[in-house]
């Protein structure tokens, strides 16, 4: 049986990930989790009674290696597929740019560290921690990162994309240790890839702003991505994203030059 883990599986697209994954009964879906009661809960009630939740700090090396071994005991010792989902977007900085910390720029080198410690180094503690189980493997051995398009330069570049740089500068030292995995493992057959999604209504995009500077600068960005993308019609449903990626994953492989690649959920460099 194919074993799937997906990390930050509580909500948004890594919960619609391990809801799609575990509709084919042949799967065995692993969703790491910071707290696993309310994902246990929401699964029950949606009737995914397959899907294993596995509490782990993506920031801690030892409760990552800890909760490696509870999967190992779930999946019998290997692991096809490892999805890196988890992030941190932050708030602070979400709709602000550089600039705008001239006088209070220990908040923003503060959210700089917090963004890398997050999503860069949890990511490497994450990798570190269930690779063996994907070396262990038979059949498929993919570990697909979840990364985003606001890390690519033609983009930032094109629209003069100012903001969120915490999250997008955190983002691309994503895209470059998923291709420091791939040059590494790339002979052991092992496929790494950064993937981005798309812009998805998940629960953190849809909560909306409540004051009118943050609408506005808000609506400034979705001006700069239809700059970009003139068809967008703005956020996706995670279903049509999470569906797209999975697809994605699926069909790429290293003998297709996907290692180390980082590509939206088409395939190419169209991030919405
Ligand atoms: N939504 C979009 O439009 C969009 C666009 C491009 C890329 N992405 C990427 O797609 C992935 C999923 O996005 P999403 O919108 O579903 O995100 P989300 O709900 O905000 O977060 C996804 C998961 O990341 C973990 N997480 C969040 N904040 C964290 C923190 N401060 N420290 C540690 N873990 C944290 C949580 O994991 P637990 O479940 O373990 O608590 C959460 O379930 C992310 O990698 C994101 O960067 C999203």
């Amino acid at each position: 049986m194919p074993s799937y883990l997906v990390t930050g599986a509580s909500q948004g697209l890594g919960f619609e990930f391990v809801r799609q994954l575990a509709a084919n009964p042949e799967n065995i879906v692993i969703g790491l989790v910071r707290n696993k009661v309310s994902p246990e809960a929401k699964a029950k009630a949606q009737g995914l009674n397959s899907v294993h939740f596995v509490q782990a700090q993506y920031t801690d090396l030892a409760s990552l290696k800890a909760a490696s071994e509870v999967v190992k005991g779930i999946t019998g010792g290997n692991l096809n597929y490892l999805i890196n989902n988890a992030a941190s977007v932050s708030e602070v900085t979400e709709l602000r740019n550089l600039g705008d910390f001239h006088t209070n720029f220990e908040t923003l080198e503060e959210d700089l560290r917090y963004s890398f410690d997050v999503n860069v180094i949890g990511l490497i503690k994450t990798i570190e921690a269930f690779l063996p189980l994907v070396q262990a493997a038979t059949g498929e051995k993919k570990v697909i990162t979840i990364s985003s398009g606001m890390s690519d330069l033609d983009l930032i570049n094109s629209t003069d994309l100012d903001v969120a740089a915490a999250y997008a500068i955190s983002k691309a030292g994503v895209n470059v240790a998923v291709a420091k995995y791939s040059a590494l493992y790339k002979k052991e057959g092992i496929l790494f890839m950064s993937i981005c999604p798309g812009n998805i209504a998940t629960e953190r995009q849809t909560r909306g702003f409540t004051n009118e500077e943050d609408k506005s600068r808000l609506a400034a960005l979705a001006t700069k991505f239809m700059l970009f993308a003139p068809d967008w019609k703005g956020p996706m449903a995670p279903a049509e994203s999470a569906s797209a990626v999975l697809a994605l994953a699926y069909r790429a492989s290293i003998e297709n030059g996907h290692g180390g690649s980082f590509v939206s959920r088409h395939g190419d460099r169209n991030w919405m």
